[in-house]
This record gives structure tokens, C-alpha cells and sequence, in this order.
């Protein structure tokens, strides 16, 4: 800066002094120049300049660079159903529940007295071989059997139309016989109505007995022997048992 000063000011006094040697003819009546003042004291600062061009934008900062994460917000209201297209209609569904039982229906027509109140039986015993001692006598075979309630497998009667019976017996022995009546349910062993006794020896008779019976539902009524058993079924002088209905229960 100084060294700089001092070429400028040289440049002005040569510059001076030339000028002053190309103007010889009129100044000979004036003397020699002075020398060049001192310089003078450095200025005091200049104004404030125009304000600067706005500047470009920053670059955008990088996901790495953002802050902490803030806290979940509250779930919105949902959406508007999706306008797709109806699909095709599914498979049944598997059945439901049963319902609640209904109310008990009217009470209906009179049933017909007489259908319902009609059993009888006979049933024959044809085998020649003793019956075995306390357990029904088995009359195989059926000669009447309204509405099925003799069961020839088993030798009972069992009683679908509860009432007053009538139960008779007439069979052939070939010597002691003691016959019971008897009755009770299922397979039980039943209880004694009455019994009855023939004695002989070694001759063939027929004895009967009978009994009038009030027989509930599904109670049964058969013929056993005791250890005196000697009834048979022979050809022309058959064992047969039979019962029927006198009067329903009221
Ligand atoms: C009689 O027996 C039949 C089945 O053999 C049964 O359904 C019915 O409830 C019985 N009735 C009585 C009153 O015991």
C-alpha cells in the first residue's frame, strides 16, 4: 500500500514536470513550481452498500436427518365401503339349532273304542317232552292272537289294553301236575295268582284252572310248572292256554 502511494505520487510529478518543460514559451516571466504538498489524512469509512441478491435454496434434508419420532394418533372413522362389484352368492350356511319345543296341540278326535279294546288269545302246546319246572310254559303254537299280545318265544301274555282279563288253561298230564298263573313284568320272576294240583299215577287226564285277572300295561301273565310237571301236548289231546279281554279299563 505505501509502495504503491509513493509510484502514484511519482507519476504525478513526472507527469508535472513534463507539462511544465512543453510550455517554454510564455511562462519565462513566471518562476519555478513548488514542491508537492504532503498527502493528505486517509477518509473516514463510506456508506452502507446496496443490499445482496437473495441466495439459492438450501438442499433438502435427508430422512436421516429428521427428528425423533412422535407418538401414535388417535384411529380415525372408517372409510366409505369399497364400491367393488357383488360377488357370486356363497354356500348355504350349516343348518341352526333346533327350535323350542311348541305348545301341546288340541285335544283330538275321539279314538274308536272298539279297535282298541280287543285282545284274545289261544295258544296249543304240542310237544311230549316235560316243561321245565318254575319258568313259563311255552304254548308254541298260536291258534288266535288278536292284536299279538301271546308271545309264543316266550310263553307270556303281556298287556297292551290294561283291564279285566279271563285266563283259562285245559291240559293234558301223564301224572303229578301243579300249575301257577302268574304274573308280572319284563323278565321278573312274577308273582303267584293261584296254583293249582292234580295228583295221579301214570294216567293220562286233562285238568283246567281259571282266573279273572285286572292286568295293568305291559304287565304279563303265564302259565309255570313246579317240580310236578308232568304236562304234555299229545296228538288228539293238546294243552292249551288261553285269555281275553272282559272289559277294558275305564
Ligand atoms: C310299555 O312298554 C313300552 C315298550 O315296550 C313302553 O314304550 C311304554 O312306555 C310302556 N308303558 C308303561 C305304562 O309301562
Amino acid at each position: 500500500m505505501e509502495k504503491r502511494f509513493w509510484v502514484q505520487l511519482h507519476l504525478a510529478l513526472t507527469l508535472l514536470f513534463l507539462n511544465v518543460g512543453s510550455a517554454q514559451d510564455p511562462p519565462s516571466c513566471y518562476g519555478t513550481p513548488g514542491l508537492p504538498g504532503m498527502p493528505g489524512l486517509p477518509g473516514r469509512d463510506g456508506r452502507d452498500g446496496l443490499k445482496g441478491a437473495k441466495g439459492e435454496p438450501g438442499i433438502p434434508a435427508s430422512s436421516t436427518q429428521l427428528g425423533p419420532k412422535g407418538m401414535k394418533g388417535v384411529q380415525g372413522p372408517p372409510g366409505p365401503p369399497a364400491p367393488g362389484k357383488v360377488g357370486p352368492m356363497g354356500i348355504p350356511g350349516p343348518p341352526g339349532l333346533p327350535g323350542v319345543m311348541g305348545m301341546p296341540g288340541p285335544i283330538g278326535e275321539p279314538g274308536d273304542y272298539q279297535a282298541t279294546s280287543k285282545s284274545a288269545f289261544s295258544a296249543a302246546r304240542s310237544s311230549s317232552s316235560y316243561p321245565r319246572r318254575d319258568v313259563p310254559v311255552r304254548f308254541e303254537r298260536i291258534i288266535t292272537n288278536q292284536n299279538g299280545h301271546y308271545e309264543n318265544r316266550y310263553g307270556r301274555f303281556t298287556c297292551r289294553v290294561p283291564g279285566t282279563y279271563y285266563f283259562t288253561y285245559h291240559v293234558t298230564s301223564r301224572g303229578n301236575l301243579c300249575l301257577s298263573i302268574k304274573k308280572g313284568r319284563g323278565s321278573s320272576k312274577g308273582d303267584r295268582v293261584v296254583t293249582f294240583c292234580d295228583y295221579v299215577h301214570s294216567s293220562f287226564q286233562v285238568t283246567t284252572g281259571g282266573v279273572v285277572l285286572k292286568v295293568a300295561m305291559n304287565e304279563s301273565v303265564w302259565l309255570e310248572p313246579t317240580e310236578k310237571n308232568s304236562l304234555v301236548g299229545l296228538e288228539g289231546s293238546d294243552s292249551i292256554f288261553s285269555g281275553f279281554l272282559i272289559f277294558p279299563e275305564a
